[in-house]
């Protein structure tokens, strides 16, 4: 068994865009920028927002982090955004979700540009995505598509079954896992709250993608040996034996699959990490694509 290191893989891609950075700078180019929006005072969006801001500076980005209180108007945030849009040295903007529920996220996914839609939520980059043309991947499918590329995981005719069927991860991973190219090329199927006979599929996978948020739901015996296990789950269980009265939990058992997998991410450590370097690649593009 095999840990698919997140943290290790993340440094590379922060080292080479901190690299490129640095010869924008010095060729006199602007410097890719970023936009946070921080709505509310969820611990973990806190935690997220705070890595990727952080992120933003230890590789040379500019980064703005907008606080907004959870009262905010919808009508409010659609114009903060509006003066992101318009904002020439704002490459990406993000807006953290889960947003209070008296916003409509279809809304704000909606008024963010294109051009600047460095999460790959707005429909434009999801439909492009879709259609196999150029477009913003969501940051953690791409930062799963640069973990299996880094450890050279062969993924050609493998079967991938992917739990979970959210916007953010289980459904555009399992468009971009059937994409003709590398990494890809898989038969996927995807399972959900629906699905009857989750145990059987999720043995016929030979690379398991865990992204229901149900923590430690997938078990040894749902895994044949030799599979890939990816864990998209990052859920705060309390801990009274924590500093911070919570640990994360992944999706997978891990101490229980770990033995019979080829490959597995660790959580934390896995994942989590590479949403944040697919995050700034998008920056960096986004930048990019003005000069
Ligand atoms: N909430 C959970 N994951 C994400 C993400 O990738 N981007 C944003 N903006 N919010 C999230």
């Amino acid at each position: 068994m095999q840990l698919l290191d997140g943290k290790i893989v993340s440094q590379a891609v922060k080292d080479r865009l901190k690299v490129q950075t640095e010869e924008r700078l010095e060729a006199g180019k602007k410097v890719p920028h970023l936009a946070a929006v921080l709505i509310g005072n969820n611990g973990a969006s806190e935690t997220y927002v705070g890595s990727k801001v952080r992120s933003c500076a230890e590789i040379g980005f500019k980064s703005t982090l907008i606080r907004l209180e959870e009262s905010i108007s919808e009508d409010e945030l659609l114009y903060k955004l509006d003066e992101l849009n318009a904002d020439f040295d704002i490459d990406g903007i993000l807006v953290q979700l889960p947003l209070p529920s008296h916003i409509a996220e279809e809304k704000v996914i909606e008024r963010i540009l294109a051009s600047k839609d460095v999460d790959g939520f707005h429909p434009e980059s999801v439909g492009r995505m879709v259609q196999g043309l150029p477009a913003y991947y969501p940051a953690t499918p791409y930062g799963i598509l640069l973990l299996l590329e880094h450890y050279n995981i062969e993924t050609k005719g493998k079967h991938a079954v992917v739990i979970g069927r959210s916007n953010i991860v289980g459904r555009p991973i399992s468009i971009m896992l059937s994409k003709p190219d590398y990494p890809g090329n898989c038969t996927v199927t995807v399972c959900h709250s629906q699905t009857k006979n989750l145990k059987e599929l999720c043995l016929q996978g030979d690379i398991i993608i865990a992204a229901l948020g149900r923590p430690e739901f997938l078990k040894a015996d749902m895994v044949k040996d030799g599979a890939v296990v990816v864990d998209v789950g990052i859920t705060r269980v309390p801990d009274a034996s924590k500093k911070s009265g919570f640990s994360i939990k992944g999706d997978v058992d891990f101490e229980g699959v770990a033995p019979k997998c080829s490959y597995i991410t660790p959580v934390p450590g896995g994942v989590g990490p590479m949403t944040i370097a697919a995050l700034l690649m998008n920056t960096y593009k986004a930048c990019v694509a003005k000069d």
